[in-house]
Order: C-alpha cells, then structure tokens, then sequence
C-alpha cells in the first residue's frame, strides 16, 4: 500500500517525503511543478539513497489522477497541492478557489471511489484570522479571513468536516501550520521562490545574499515587546515530522482531528533578523516602513493538543531555523533557477 503525497515537489511536500521515505514508507508523489521544480526529486533520492513513483499531472486533471488511484494501491493521502501566495490569491481569486477547492474536491471524489478514506491536510494558523487570543488552541474560533488563499484554506477544512459526517468510516487531520522556515540539513531542499518572496524569510535571505538591497519591516508600532510583528517560526523539517505522527493516527482512528503545528514560542520580525544576523555572521539591512494591509499583531500557537495526542513536538529552535535557511541558499549558490 502506498501514501499518496499531492504537492509533493514543493517546500513542505519535498521535506515530508525525506522523513516518510527514511521510515521506509511506500510513496507516490503527484506535482504539475506550478511552484516547484524536477530537480528536486533528484534531490530527494540523493538526500535518502531511495527512489519512488512520480506522476507530473495537475490533481485539477480527474482523468490524470483517476489513473494514479489506478496504478497503485493508495492507503491515504498527504494532500499538499495547493496556491499559496496570499497576495496574488487577491488578483486571482477564480484561479485560487478553482485550484484548491475544486482540486480537493476531484481528489476527495477518486478517494471515495477507489475507497482511500485516511487523508491529512494541509491548513494553516490563517484560518483563525485575526486571533481572539495568544497562544491559539485549536478550539479558538476560525474565520474571518483576509484573503482568498486564506478562504481556501477554510473552506476545504469545512468540506472535510462535511465528508465525515456523511462517512463516518474517514480518518481526517486538519494540519494548521504557524510559519514554516528552514531547511533539510543537507542543504539539498529548502525554500526556494522564483518570484519577489512575500514571507519574512525568504526576503531576509535575499537580503542577506544581495539579491534585495534592504528589507522593509512592516510597521513597529504593534503592541508587541519591540513593536514589530510577532509570528511563531517552526523548522519545517519539525513540521514534516508532524505529518508522519498524523499518518500514525489517522490510520488508527477514524474521525476529523485538528492540531495547531507550531512550537509555542512568538518571535518578533527584529528577533528573527538579529538572530539570523548573529547565526550567520552575515549583515540584514532593514527599514522600517508602515503596517502590511491585513497584518495581525501576534499570532503564536499553543501546540499542547499535538503533542498529547500525536506525541509530537518541535526539536529545533530560532537559532537552527536561521542557520538551516542560510545554508540553502549558500550551498545552492550559482544554480540555475530552472
Ligand atoms: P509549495 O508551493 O512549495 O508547494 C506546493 C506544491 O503543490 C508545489 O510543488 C506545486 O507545484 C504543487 N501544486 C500546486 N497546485 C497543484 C495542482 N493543481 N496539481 C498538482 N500540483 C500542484 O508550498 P508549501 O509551502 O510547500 O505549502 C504546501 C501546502 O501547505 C500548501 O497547501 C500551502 O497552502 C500550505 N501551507 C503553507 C504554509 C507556508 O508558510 N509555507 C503555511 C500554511 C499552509
Ligand atoms: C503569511 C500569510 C498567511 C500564511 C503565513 C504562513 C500574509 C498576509 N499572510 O502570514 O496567510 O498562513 O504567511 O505562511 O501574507 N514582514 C516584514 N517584512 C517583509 C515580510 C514580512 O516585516 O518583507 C513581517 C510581517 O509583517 C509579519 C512577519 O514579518 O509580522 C511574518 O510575515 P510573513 O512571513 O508574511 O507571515 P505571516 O504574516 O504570518
């Protein structure tokens, strides 16, 4: 039996693949590269010594996918194939839904069929909008959200909640991940964006490696201990790892089960860029500029629920997370982008 893995070329995917693969785990991965690139499962085989099925098929395209269900014994399903720029999900908000409603609802159809009813999904900490209170626990209240992408988000969390009332024979986990930073160790895989980079991350590195003159910090004036914005980073390769402990539980229960992926401590925009300055022994020039339209204070997680019930929690800190970043992109200095 194999673990369907949609979306599983992009930054997140790509590191859940190296911890299922190093647990011997069977795989198929599905990815149109609209956010990723080849070259990274290469990158994967040579990081884990092991191979795997890969289709390049848009999970939009039934047909395509209907035939992957086909071919190979699918067990469940780590459902990553999605849009993720928040400000573009704003231009774009047809493209946005149709990809990832409209994408979850075709792959939901054929997992009915060929009766796949374990599925982990993808949401995010933007489903609780803006936070009734920090640290969030999972039954804050959702909602509110400021943008398309956000939207998606919490529509597709409602459509499976829909989906196991009407099977109750479903194994559903709702994964809300806080910020996801970092980088496998290797400095093989790590975030890798082709555009100018919404996140604070990816523009620091790019700060950092010249390809940015300075970074503009979005407003200092928040109720926060330095008055910028308060965000909780995790090391995605923790966050991977979340995802192999709701595959355990998933195919031991049935029913929708909700964590919050993050690890409980809030850092500020100027935490991030002094400790990245000091890991790295490199200079971020920034500015402080006016707030982002649709920008939250603080938004931190409360990982409580995921660590009692998936005994799940985050190994590596700030300092790692910096570090981790920087050396993917020094060790992938030069590559070509396509
Ligand atoms: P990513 O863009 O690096 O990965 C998504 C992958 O899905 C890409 O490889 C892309 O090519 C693929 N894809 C997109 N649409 C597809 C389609 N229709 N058919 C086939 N493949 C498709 O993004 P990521 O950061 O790895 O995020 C993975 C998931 O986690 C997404 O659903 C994202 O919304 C969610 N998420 C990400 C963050 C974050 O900060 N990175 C936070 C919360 C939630
Ligand atoms: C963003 C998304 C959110 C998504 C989350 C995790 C927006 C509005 N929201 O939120 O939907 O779930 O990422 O992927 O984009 N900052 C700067 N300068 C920059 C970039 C960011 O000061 O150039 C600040 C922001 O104001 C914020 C913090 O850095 O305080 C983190 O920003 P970002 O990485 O975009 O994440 P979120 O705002 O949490």
């Amino acid at each position: 039996m194999s673990i369907l893995v949609t979306g599983g070329a992009g930054y997140i995917g790509s590191h859940t693949v190296v911890e299922l693969l190093n647990r011997n785990e069977d795989i198929v991965i599905v990815d149109n590269f609209v956010n990723s690139k080849p070259a990274v499962l290469e990158k994967i085989k040579k990081i884990t010594g092991k191979d795997f099925k890969f289709y390049e098929i848009d999970v939009l395209n039934e047909e395509a996918l209907n035939k992957v269900f086909q071919e190979n014994n699918i067990e469940a399903v780590i459902h990553f194939a999605g849009l993720k720029a928040v400000g573009e999900s704003v231009e774009k908000p047809i493209e946005y839904y149709h990809n990832n409603i409209t994408g979850t609802l075709i792959l939901l159809k054929l997992m009915k069929k060929y009766n796949c009813k374990k599925i982990v999904f993808s949401s995010s900490a933007t489903v609780y909008g803006n936070p009734e209170r920090v640290p969030l626990t999972e039954d804050c209240k959702t909602g509110g959200t400021t943008n398309p992408y956000g939207t998606t988000k919490l529509f597709i969390e409602q459509i499976l909640k829909d989906v196991y009332v009407a099977d109750n024979e479903f194994s559903i986990s709702l994964l809300r991940y806080f910020n996801p930073i970092g980088a496998h160790e290797s400095g093989l895989i790590g975030e890798d964006p082709n555009d100018i980079p919404n996140n604070l991350m990816p523009y620091i590195t790019g700060v950092a490696s010249g390809k940015f003159e300075i970074l503009s910090v979005f407003g200092n004036d928040y109720p926060t201990k330095d008055g910028t914005g308060v965000r909780d980073y995790i090391h995605v390769v923790d966050l991977a790892k979340g995802h192999l402990k709701a595959l355990d539980k998933i195919r031991k229960e049935t029913g929708v089960q909700i964590y919050n992926l993050g690890t409980g401590n809030g850092y500020s925009v100027l935490d991030l860029v002094k400790t990245f300055e000091k890991v790295n022994n490199v200079e971020v020039k920034y500015k402080i500029v006016g707030r982002r339209a649709g920008d939250i204070a603080e938004c931190y997680a409360d990982p409580s629920k995921a660590k009692k019930e998936l005994g799940w929690a985050c190994e590596k800190g700030i300092e790692e997370m910096c570090k981790d970043s920087w050396n993917f992109i020094i060790s992938n200095k030069g590559e070509s982008k396509d």
